[in-house]
């Protein structure tokens, strides 16, 4: 068995890990003075990760060290570590809170996504242990945590001859089966004769229709109480219809399911924690295509609410399917809390790039809660307003107002004004614009390059200081 151990030494500012067995191929690495730089010492078997400077320590230094741990693992051939934890009580910090956060580092970091490659990545690594029995719930729960997140991750990587609206939906059902979700679909007819003619529009060019894919999550005592609703947009595929977009960007938009997947994501891991508080999850799913019988700009479309928006741009399709998705959530759950998250608007990147999603509120409390949330868990928001005068960009000539203001002026916050025509002022609602955080265009401390996740951890951490 070969085994990894966390010790300390008071000299180094760092985790030490020791090898029990080692495997011949490991190499003395670099000194360690950046955080998750490895250095290797074979005749005490010790490997000994850098946190960098004592100042800089917080939870994400521990998250990074994970991650640059979980790479050496891999790149050793390490089968088993364990990690000695009494250097945790040094920096300041719980060391439940510092286990939990090497735990996300190691997992997160071990996340690959080969199931389609004939010569597999080399393989994550199997085995870590936590010499610290007391710290097993925790660990148990970043288990959960990012076990979800990878499987957003997953599922986001898959491409869309794969994954379509309809294969979601079934997809979605077999999962919800085994995590223990009430599931149901509610299908393109169906969804018509609802009124919800926004995300049938939307799916009607595909040759797999929309679907929108509810869960619903109830506490093991069971509660009275309203459910927080999470709403994703699931656009399997946006060629951006007739708007089409151009080759360059409609390379990646497999990816535009992301808030979808971070809400299922979130849910799974709610239900796998047995929170206290009642969720459910709406995914708005639709595939954006041209077809003969394909959605057209100055369509007009009667939304499930029963406003008319007429379209301009059939490229602005994931407030279409979310405003239908919205309206659904809140007439038939009358949620305490609604938070819909979307790979919504290019423009978002430029404002924010891949550092911070947008966040959009009617709410102060709930957005300053999850502005804290995101700091604490690393998924960083900022948020951007959502005045009234906004609303002047959408003023249609023919429908109560259009999709896309038709100028480049301020496109994520006419994103939000969008989205909040569908949402009762009285319910707490936020709108998290996660186009340039969703995934990364290069590999970071501890992820591939590719889908993220973002937002699983964020929403499982809001859930869970509900109750
Ligand atoms: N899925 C895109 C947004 C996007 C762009 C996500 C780049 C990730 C990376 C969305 O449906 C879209 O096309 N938005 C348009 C909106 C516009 C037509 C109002 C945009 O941002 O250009
Ligand atoms: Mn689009
Ligand atoms: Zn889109």
């Amino acid at each position: 068995m070969t085994h990894i151990t966390v010790s300390t030494k008071p000299e180094h500012q760092g985790i030490h890990i020791v090898t029990a067995v080692a495997p011949k191929e490991i190499s003395p690495d670099t000194q360690g003075s950046e955080v998750g730089e490895i250095r290797f010492n074979t005749a005490e078997q010790k490997a000994v990760v850098s946190l960098g400077k004592k100042e800089k320590i917080n939870l994400e230094t521990f998250r990074r060290a994970g991650g640059a741990l979980a790479k050496w693992i891999t790149k050793n051939k390490v089968k088993e570590a364990a990690i000695e934890t009494f250097s945790f009580a040094d920096y300041g910090m719980a060391p439940d809170q510092i286990a939990f956060a090497l735990a996300e580092g190691l997992l997160l970091g071990s996340f690959r996504f080969d199931k389609h490659k004939s010569k597999k990545d080399d393989p994550a690594l199997s085995n870590v242990y936590f010499l610290d029995a007391s710290l097993k719930p925790t660990i148990e729960q970043a288990v959960i945590i990012c076990d979800a997140t990878n499987l957003a991750r997953a599922w986001a990587h898959e491409p869309a001859n794969i994954i379509n609206p309809i294969s979601l939906a079934e997809r979605v059902q077999d999962l919800a089966k085994e995590v223990g979700l009430k599931c149901s679909i509610l299908d393109d007819k169906e969804l018509t004769d609802m009124g919800a003619g926004a995300i049938v529009a939307v799916g009607q060019g595909s040759s797999t229709p929309a679907r929108l894919i509810v869960l619903e999550y109830q506490p093991p005592a069971e509660s009275e109480a309203p459910p927080v609703a999470l709403v994703g947009k699931a656009i399997t595929f946006d060629t951006g219809g007739y708007s089409i977009k151009t080759t360059d960007g409609m390379v990646g938009m497999k990816h535009d399911k992301c808030g979808a997947m971070a809400v299922l994501g979130a849910i799974v891991a709610a239900a796998r924690l047995k929170i206290n508080t009642p969720v459910v999850a709406v995914l708005a799913a639709a595939e954006n295509m041209i077809s003969e019988i394909a959605y057209r700009p100055n369509d007009i479309l009667k939304t499930l609410s029963g406003k008319t928006v007429e379209i301009i741009s059939t490229d602005a399709e994931g407030r279409l399917v979310l405003c239908d998705a919205l309206a659904y959530a809140q007439a038939q759950f009358k949620p305490r809390a609604m938070i819909n998250l979307a790979t919504l608007t290019g423009g978002v990147v430029v404002a924010l790039g891949s550092t911070r999603a947008g966040l959009f509120s009617n709410h102060d409390e709930l957005s300053k809660a999850l502005f804290d949330i995101g700091e604490q868990v690393h998924e960083r928001l900022w948020r951007l307003p959502l005045d009234e005068e906004y609303f002047e960009l959408l003023k249609s000539e023919d429908a109560d107002f259009k999709n896309s203001a038709g100028v480049r002026k301020a496109h994520p916050i006419v994103g939000g004004i969008f989205l909040k025509q569908f949402v009762n002022d009285e319910t707490p609602w936020a709108h998290l614009d996660i186009a340039g955080v969703s995934d990364w265009d290069r590999e970071m401390p501890y992820c591939p390059k590719g889908a993220s996740g973002f937002g699983v951890r964020l929403l499982v951490e809001y859930l869970r200081r509900l109750g």
